[in-house]
Parts: C-alpha cells; structure tokens; sequence
C-alpha cells in the first residue's frame, strides 16, 4: 500500500524577513524529510504558506503607517522567492488571506461551537486610554513573570519561550503610546482547552519515536493545568467571527487560524490537482502519517491546541510526530531578525550557494539541542566537509575518467575484493540514510552519507588510479568505474540534502533525465556512458 506522507510546515508571520533560525528550525528539515519521501515513492503533501494575520503583522503596518496588507505582499512574495533560490519544494505554498482559508476556520470554528468547546465569557484585558484601542498581545510589553526577560511580548517571552497573557507582564507598557495600560473589560470567545486534558495525555502518552525535549514540554504543559484559551480578539485584521454576539471589532485569534492552515491548505491544494476529495487521502486517513516541522516555540500550538482542535471538530487525523527543533545561535545568542542576531534568509544567500548554505545548515540541525551557526562554523562546514570530502571527489573522479577514458564512463574489467566492499558499502549507507531520515534523525543522515563520500576517498587513496593509468589501465578503469558507481548511489542519499547539485551531478555523469523521478535506490552507471560537462559541484568560500 503507497504510504500518504503529510509534510506540515510552521507558516511564518508575513512581517519580516526570516532568518536562519527559521531556515534550519523548520523549512530545510521538512524539504529533506519530503524530498526522500517523494523520492521513496510516497505520497507526499508538503504544505504551508504565509501567516498574514494577528498583531506581528498589525504592529509593524501600525509603526509604518501602512495597511497591514502592503506589509503582508512585502514578506509573501519574499518569502516565496526565497524557497525557490533554496530549493524548498512545496505541494503548496500558500497564505492565510485566502478565501478558502477564510472559509475552513469558520467552518472549525461553527463546529467547535456547536459541539460545545466554544462559549463565550468576559474577561478584562489591557486598553490604551492614549489612542483609544485595546492592546492584544504584541501591543504590550513589559518583563515576563517567569524569567524576568524584559522585553517579553504580551503573547510569548523570548527570553523563556513560554507563552504568555499580556495582563500576566509586570511593568506593562503599551506599543502604541508608550503608557501604561488600563484594563477594561471586554467579551470574548474561548476554546474549552481543559475539556481535552485527558484525551490529549492519553494520546500524547502514545507517541513513538518522539524528541525527548518535545514530549516532555507537551506532558508539563497538561501536568500544569490546561487553560481554556480567549480565541477572539479586539483587532480589526483578521477572519470574522462566523457565531453571533460579540459586538464590533472582532475577529478570530491568529493563532487559531493559523494551525487550520494546514488542514486548508490541504484542501486548496486538492482542488488545484482537481480531485476536491483528494485531501482526506490525509486527513481522514488513519494509516496517513501527519509529521510537523516547527520551531520549539510553537511546540504547544502543534501538540496541544491543534489536536483538542481536532479533537473536538471529530474524523480528522492528529499528528503522527512533531520533530520540533530547538534554536540556532550566533555566537551565543538566539537567532532574531528583529533584534538583528543572525543572517536573514535573503542575506545568507548572497554570501552562499544554495546547496552550501543547505549543507552547512543540514549539519547543524538544532535537532535536540541549541546550536551555533555563526559564518565561521558555516564556511567551515562548506569548506572542510562538503566541498573536501565531496566535491573533491566527485570532480577528481570524473576528471580521471574525462582524460584517461575518452570521456566515457570504463569497463570494469577485473573486480578486485576492495572494489566489491565498497560497492557494498554504498549501497548500505543509502539504507542507513534512509533509516535516519525516516525517524527525521536528519543530521544523522546527512554525517553518514558523508561518511559514505569518506570511504570512497580512502579507496582511491588505497588504490591509487591516478598512478594505474600509467602502468596498468585495465586496473584504473575497474577502479574509477567502482568509484563511479559509489559515487552515483551516494548521489542518492544526498539527493535530499543538496537537491541542486544532486542534479546537476546526475547530468554530469552523463544519465538522462532528472534524479528527481528516479526512485530512492542506487544504480550502476552502464559503461559506455558519455559523461556530460564536468564543473565543480561547488566553491570554496572565502573566509
Ligand atoms: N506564524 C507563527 C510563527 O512564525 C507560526 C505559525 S505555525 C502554524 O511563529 F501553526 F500556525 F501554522
Ligand atoms: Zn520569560
């Protein structure tokens, strides 16, 4: 049966530039993890696309006397134009300012209200008497009770990740004016977390093969007691409220909306392919696998909210994992493109080639725990691992074959004991990648086909063929042609990793059509292959 693959990626706040922190926490990771799926012949459904809603995007129009919508247009087609120079390949890439989008989140949220988890209480939140406005989340600031941070933001403490209620702040202050808020009282509507406290232990108890860090986050949070959590907001940028009897100037929480994106997303996607039922071969599918790739700061929405959403709406399938990352630093300090920590996404790729910057950043997975990407450890990567151990070889290889072979691909003539082991080596390390890959052990997979390119450099080391052409050929070419070999199925199992050169080199080595539509298998390249133009698969980076 053809395994149904649901890629669901963090959708980021069209309100700035996105860093590398965003890059290696949520977006790289999903495409390798896709990739190899797609390549593995399952049905793969990557989806995300831009979050437009919520007070990221209100505060910054509001600072820029624009409206909200000019921001969003700015940062959507930033972002799009970055997933293609990086080779982030979506089923969709999408935003939450559809209409269709519009229309599935009031459809969650009728349901949810019919089935009892939405009432409606009142409750006092912060106001600005200066301009006349209520203040939701990011329009206050002030110290967070927790850790004492003190530019925590109303909705979550970048200091301690914890998320927060902006009345929970001590010294508050308002964005919009500077002063300090006055509370008054407002009704809003509120999803009945607490009702699914046990439910979601249960499930979240039944998890396997989940990150540590990530299940144990999750477990705390119920241990802490489930909060029934305000939904709506006193905002005018976002999705009306489908169920009467709020008042004016309302809309839906953004982050209410924004985890539906996925299930939205899906069916817009469906509709695109023609096939409108298409996207229950996912959500109503039980043998369906839902993996979601998100930063650690997002953790509660994905393994508590988003399932007692689902939960509570009934027939759609929860996640099977969620391989939250933790953060990247640079040198030290938690990656931040507001506070100026770090490369933007779009800076990064002036500075580096995209399968170098995938390289470096591949192997620095912040996968369990909080890892430096500063330029130093980036060149590092790129010049004493990807292009000494790999693109050294690759071009050294296909050079000897260029000049001594007429530029073919040899005979083997005489298989030799080394040649057959390394032959089977290779074909091993494309099952271990596959292995690690599958349990999203991505850094894991990316070191041992590294390793795999390690192997074939000592076999060229130990036989020497740049000396063999001279005193006996027939050896060279039973050598170059098992390195050719070793070096086209590693072509595979770094075919996820570094998608583009991948490519280019499966040209290279003279075979016809794309790697892409090829399966995730190792093939021997048919003697007599003419190669293709040879140039090296990267450069070095100054440092
Ligand atoms: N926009 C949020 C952020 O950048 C992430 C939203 S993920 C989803 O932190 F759940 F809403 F999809
Ligand atoms: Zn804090």
């Amino acid at each position: 049966m053809v395994r149904h693959i649901l890629v669901a990626v963090a959708w980021p706040y069209a309100s700035g530039s996105r860093h590398l922190g965003h890059l290696a926490g949520a977006y790289l990771p999903a495409d390798i993890f896709a990739r190899y799926h797609r390549l593995s012949g399952n049905r793969t459904l990557m989806v995300s696309g831009s979050d437009v809603h919520g007070t990221p995007i209100t505060v910054r129009a509001d600072g820029e006397g624009v409206h909200p919508q000019v921001i969003v247009d700015r940062y959507h087609h930033e972002f799009v134009n970055g997933w293609k120079a990086l080779a982030i390949q979506w089923e969709l890439y999408t935003s939450t300012g559809t209409a269709n989008h519009h229309e599935v989140t009031q459809d969650i949220f009728r349901r949810l209200h019919e089935n009892g988890f939405i009432d409606r209480r009142t409750s006092w939140q912060f106001y600005d008497p200066a301009v006349d406005r209520f203040l939701p989340d990011r329009y206050v600031e002030g110290t967070c009770p927790h850790c004492d941070y003190h530019y925590a933001r109303g909705d979550q403490c970048d200091g301690c990740s914890r998320t927060l209620d902006p009345v929970d702040l001590l010294c508050a202050r308002s964005k919009l004016s500077g002063v300090k808020p006055i509370q008054r009282e407002t009704d809003h509507f509120y999803l009945r977390l607490s009702d699914f406290s046990e439910s979601l232990e249960e499930w979240l108890r039944s998890r396997q093969g989940w990150r540590k860090h990530v299940l144990n986050f999750s477990l705390s949070w119920i241990e802490e007691g489930l909060q029934d959590r305000a939904i709506t907001r006193d905002i005018d940028w976002g999705i009306d409220i489908p169920v009467e009897g709020l008042g004016e100037g309302k809309k839906i929480y953004v982050w209410f909306d924004a985890v539906i994106g996925y299930l939205s997303a899906s069916k817009e996607w469906a509709k695109i392919q023609r096939q409108d039922e298409a996207w229950k071969d996912w959500w109503e599918n039980p043998d369906a696998e839902h993996v979601y790739f998100i930063g650690k700061d997002n953790i509660p929405f994905h393994t508590i909210i988003w399932p007692a959403m689902l939960l509570g709406y009934g027939g759609l399938e929860l996640p099977t994992n969620v391989p939250a990352n933790q953060y990247v630093t640079f040198l030290g300090g938690k990656a931040s493109a507001s506070r100026g920590i770090g490369l933007t996404i779009r800076k990064a790729l002036d500075l580096y080639e995209p399968d170098a910057l995938r390289y470096a950043l591949a192997a620095n997975l912040p996968e369990n725990n909080d890892t430096e990407v500063s330029e130093k450890e980036l060149d590092r990567r790129i010049n004493d691992e990807l292009v000494a151990t790999w693109g050294n070889l690759v071009y050294r290889v296909l050079s000897m074959t260029r000049t001594n072979f007429d530029n073919r691909i040899p005979e083997r003539v005489e298989q030799t004991t080394q040649g057959d082991e390394i032959l089977a080596a290779t074909g091993q390390t494309l099952d271990q990648v596959a292995a690690h890959i599958e349990r999203v052990e991505l850094r894991a997979g990316l070191r041992t086909a590294m390793a795999g390119a390690a192997r074939i450099n000592a076999y060229l080391n130990a036989t020497e063929p740049w000396k063999l052409v001279k005193t006996d050929p027939a050896q060279a070419a039973t050598v170059l042609k098992n390195a050719l070999d070793a070096i086209n199925h590693l072509k595979v199992a770094f075919a996820p990793y570094l998608p583009v050169t991948s490519e280019r080199l499966h040209s290279m080595i003279g075979l016809p059509g794309r790697l892409s539509d090829r399966g995730w298998e190792g093939a021997e390249v048919p003697a007599g292959t003419k190669l293709g133009e040879i140039t090296p698969l990267y450069r070095k980076v100054d440092t």
